[in-house]
């Protein structure tokens, strides 16, 4: 596979064309922002680590029918994934109280709730990702009716997948942000990465952050975290074969 001409550039990745029309790689990088790109920043190693883990999350969602932009893993920090139509949502499943959750409707993070819960946010940079219900994405045309229930089915169903997995590996899977894609067809993938980057996974035994949430407040110890839960995915994994 020739790695061609970068077509984009995201803050953790970008992405080159190949000698496929209809494949692409991605090839993750260390910077990491937050807050709409306010705070910048290096995680030394972050890129190897997401790579590796959003494929090895991919491969187990694959195994259970998820349908993935995943085709094969090229390099440590290159992957080669299905061309994909970006569907312009954020799609964010919540089975604990954290982040903007907890801030927006004056909640301790921690609340378990008794079921998971979906919302959607708009990706859209100039508008800060602004939170959307179905009416408003329909409305705009950002999706139809049919996507939105398949995008919502295919989210709730990788949650108890990812859930069980975390479990397995002493791991709390907190919140996570997904993004999907349409194939030429017209069918629904899960594209984007799974990653600390776009999870929040708490140690299941002392609630410690082993997720992004250690750049984004300044808690230290960020490298030391990804290693750690790349570790902790390793030997679950590894249980899992
Ligand atoms: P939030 O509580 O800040 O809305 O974040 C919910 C989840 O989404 C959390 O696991 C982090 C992830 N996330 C992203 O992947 N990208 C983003 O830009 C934001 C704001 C959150």
């Amino acid at each position: 596979m020739i790695k061609g001409e970068q077509i984009y550039e995201g803050k953790a990745k970008k992405v080159f064309a190949t000698d496929d029309p209809g494949l692409l790689i991605v090839s993750y990088k260390d910077d990491a922002t937050a807050f709409n790109g306010l705070k910048r920043g290096t995680i030394e190693g972050k890129g190897i680590i997401n790579n590796k883990m959003s494929n090895a999350l991919m491969r187990m969602l694959r195994k259970r029918g998820i349908p993935t932009h995943f085709v094969e893993e090229l390099g440590e920090r290159d992957t080669l994934v299905k061309k994909v139509e970006i569907v312009p949502l954020e799609v964010i499943v919540r089975n604990i109280s954290a982040g903007s959750f907890s801030k927006r409707y004056g909640v301790d993070e921690g609340l378990v709730f008794s079921e998971p819960t979906i919302e959607f946010s708009y990706k859209n940079d100039a508008l800060g990702d602004p939170l959307i219900n179905d009416c408003h994405a329909l409305a705009l045309g950002l999706v139809s009716r049919e996507e939105l229930e398949e995008i919502k089915r295919l989210a709730f169903e990788i949650n108890g997948v990812l859930k069980d997995f975390w479990t397995s590996c002493g791991v709390t899977l907190v919140d996570f942000k997904l993004e999907f894609g349409r194939l030429p067809d017209g069918s629904i993938v899960l594209a984007d990465e799974i990653s600390p980057d776009t999870c929040r996974l708490w140690d299941s035994e002392t609630g410690k952050k082993l997720d992004k949430d250690r750049f984004r407040r300044d808690l230290g110890g960020v490298e030391d975290a990804y290693r750690e839960i790349m570790a902790r995915a390793e030997q679950g994994l590894g249980e899992v074969k």
